[in-house]
């Protein structure tokens, strides 16, 4: 899981594929690299370095070389050590007259670099990777033409993959391949710029190629030759897109982290706005997917991590609000289960980044059996998850950088519980005054998240979080929809700050858990607004206590008994009771970040992890 970016044309290629490559990063900076052919003698040159793109970028300033074909790659490491240089892209073939970058896996390299070995390549990488290189000499050396090796090529290719490849003894073309991995061409004038992700080459060129699966491109300066799997030509249709690349950096914040913390109140008011003013572009979608909207029987929710953990939260949302059954699927787990498609059902795929491969193949599951219809919500709206869904929604957070999700998170909450709110008034169950009045709840949820992140930041940057950071592990504690939101809180704490921690629910802990307690493990407990659940999460709390343990407690003003029973307690105002997470989101996020920046790690970009994931 990686991204490529290539170029061939007028101009020199490693200006464009350095600043591609820091758009993608988001994608992998486990290591970088850049291969082109040299204009004074046509030899294949490179560079690569470990660790983010600027160390590429130091080491070419320092040993320049650039031309007009040219390769790049930032990586998330797959197959083969993050440690080792070699297992950098660009991999090669043995006379290292071949360049490859790739994004995804070579299932079967396996068995290929075995073969290879034998017939006498000697290999470089512990990567899948490079077997693409080696094998391509051999069906070059085979084949009397560049599209017969080719063909020959990703027919021995099992999984998912899109690379870019240049070949010494071909200046004038690039080869691109994509299978189940996105990969697109922006046409220029005597140029062509490739990338796994339209937003590399936006300011370029609108006028775009998204390649379909199963394709292949030889790409000229001037003109691009596509072919299927088989061989047969297929047509090319640019699409003309505008996307906007740009990013409000990281103004005066230390973090991105931190500045999309604060972006969020921001945010949620944005998709509030975005969903009232959309509301007949949403009415077209549900109504046309679903027979009638008012036999929608059950809403099929998927994604991963912190999507997944929205979706859970959303589960409430429609289960409660519009009185639907909602069913919540982990993507990566969707795959190796059943399926059953469902007649008055729709399927919700939820992805920030719309590139997670596990929520693409879960859809694509759905897609294929053609039995129900599917909504893609996503940030981005040049997304795979954008245009391969049947309908979509979109979030209104703005380019969320950091790794750990957090705008992301809260629009996503905004669009489910807005949506459940505008099921509810198709089904004639609220009145539209009624969704305006969910608007405003939203709105005020909005100004309190941040204003409770405001009432206790100094206290936790200079008591709670030099205290906490010193733990080596913590237990996090829900129930209802606090449950899941205690599970995101327990992921974020894993992602950005690197403790363990491990999130239960609340009424589980006596079943086992609770043998973990003791003085060195905080239990971070979060509270619900409802009496009931109130009360049974303050009995759970009890028994934490009562075996000495930390407790620390995010509750809601009132919550006396639970305040008085913790070491440590943060209060946010009363909202509406299913909000009431939504409204601690900032606080828990901003409590996580101070740990982390306690603990000195990077970070918008935890060791190890990637903004996308896009293998499975
Ligand atoms: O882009 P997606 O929402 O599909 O990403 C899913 C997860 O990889 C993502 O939410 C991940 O868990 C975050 N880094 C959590 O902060």
């Amino acid at each position: 899981m990686c991204s490529v970016a290539g170029y061939i044309g007028k101009n020199y290629s490693k200006s464009f594929i350095l600043e591609g490559l820091r758009r993608l990063e988001y994608r992998g900076y486990d290591s970088a690299g850049f291969a082109c052919l040299s204009p004074s003698d046509g030899r294949l040159l490179y560079a690569k370095t470990q660790g983010r793109l600027i160390c590429l970028e130091e080491r070419l300033n320092q040993f320049p070389i650039d031309g007009f074909l040219g390769v790049g790659h930032t990586r998330w490491s797959t197959h083969g050590s993050s440690a080792r240089l070699d297992n950098a892209h660009p991999h090669f073939d043995c006379e290292k007259t071949i360049a490859i970058v790739h994004n995804g896996i070579v299932e079967n390299h396996h068995e290929l670099k075995k073969q290879l070995i034998e017939y006498g390549h000697v290999f470089h990488s512990q990567t899948d990777t490079e077997v693409i290189a080696h094998l391509f000499e051999t069906m070059l050396a085979t084949h009397v033409t560049f599209k017969g090796a080719v063909i020959s090529l990703v027919a021995r290719l099992e999984g998912a993959y899109a690379f870019v490849c240049i070949v010494q003894q071909y200046p004038d073309q690039m080869l691109l391949v994509r299978r189940h991995s996105p990969l697109c061409i922006g046409i220029g004038d005597d140029e062509m710029f490739v990338a796994s992700d339209p937003i590399a080459f936006a300011d370029k060129t609108k006028k775009i190629v998204f390649m379909p699966d199963e394709s292949i491109v030889i790409a000229h300066k001037d003109v691009l030759e596509m072919y299927d799997f088989s061989g047969a030509s297929s047509a090319i249709v640019p699409q003309t897109v505008e996307y906007d690349w740009r990013t409000d950096g990281k103004k005066d914040y230390e973090h991105y982290m931190l500045k999309e913390i604060f972006d969020q109140r921001t945010a949620i008011c944005a998709t509030v706005g975005f969903l009232r003013s959309n509301m007949d572009h949403i009415w077209d979608q549900l109504s046309i997917w679903a027979d009638s909207i008012t036999q929608l029987q059950c809403i099929h929710l998927v994604g991963c991590g912190t999507s997944w953990h929205a979706a859970r939260m959303a589960q409430f949302f429609f289960e409660t609000i519009c009185k639907i059954p909602t069913r919540v699927h982990l993507a990566s787990e969707f795959r190796c289960m059943p399926f059953f498609a469902e007649k008055n059902a729709i399927f919700i795929a939820m992805s920030q980044s719309g590139e997670t491969a596990d929520t693409l193949a879960a859809l694509r599951i759905v897609n294929e059996s053609g039995g129900m219809p599917t909504i893609g919500l996503t940030n981005v709206d040049s997304s795979t998850l954008m245009r391969e869904a049947g309908g979509f929604l979109l979030t209104q957070a703005g380019r969320e950088i950091a790794v750990a999700s957090t705008k992301a998170f809260s629009t996503q909450l905004t669009v489910l519980y807005w949506l459940a709110h505008f099921i509810a008034l198709q089904k004639g169950m609220i009145s539209d005054g009624q969704l305006e009045q969910a608007e405003e709840e939203l709105r005020t949820c909005a100004q309190v998240l941040e204003n409770a992140v405001e009432e206790y930041k100094f206290e936790i940057i200079h008591t709670h979080a030099p205290h906490y950071a010193q733990y080596e592990r913590a237990i996090f504690l829900g129930r209802h929809i606090s449950y899941p939101f205690a599970l995101e809180a327990a992921l974020k704490l894993k992602e950005v700050a690197y403790i363990f921690s491990q999130c239960y629910p609340a009424g589980e802990i006596k079943h086992g858990p609770l043998a973990l307690i003791d003085k060195n493990t905080p239990v971070f407990v979060f509270s619900h607004q409802d009496e009931l659940i109130y009360r049974k999460l303050l009995s759970n709390a009890q028994e934490v206590k009562a075996r000495d343990g930390r407790l620390a407690v995010f509750a809601f003003e009132g919550q006396q008994e639970l305040i008085c029973l913790a070491d440590v307690s943060f209060v946010v105002p009363r909202v509406k009771p299913l909000l009431g997470q939504l409204a601690m989101t900032g606080l828990m996020q901003f409590f996580v970040y101070a740990i982390a920046k306690e603990l000195g790690r990077p970070i918008d970009y935890p060791r190890n992890l990637a903004k996308a994931l896009t293998v499975e």
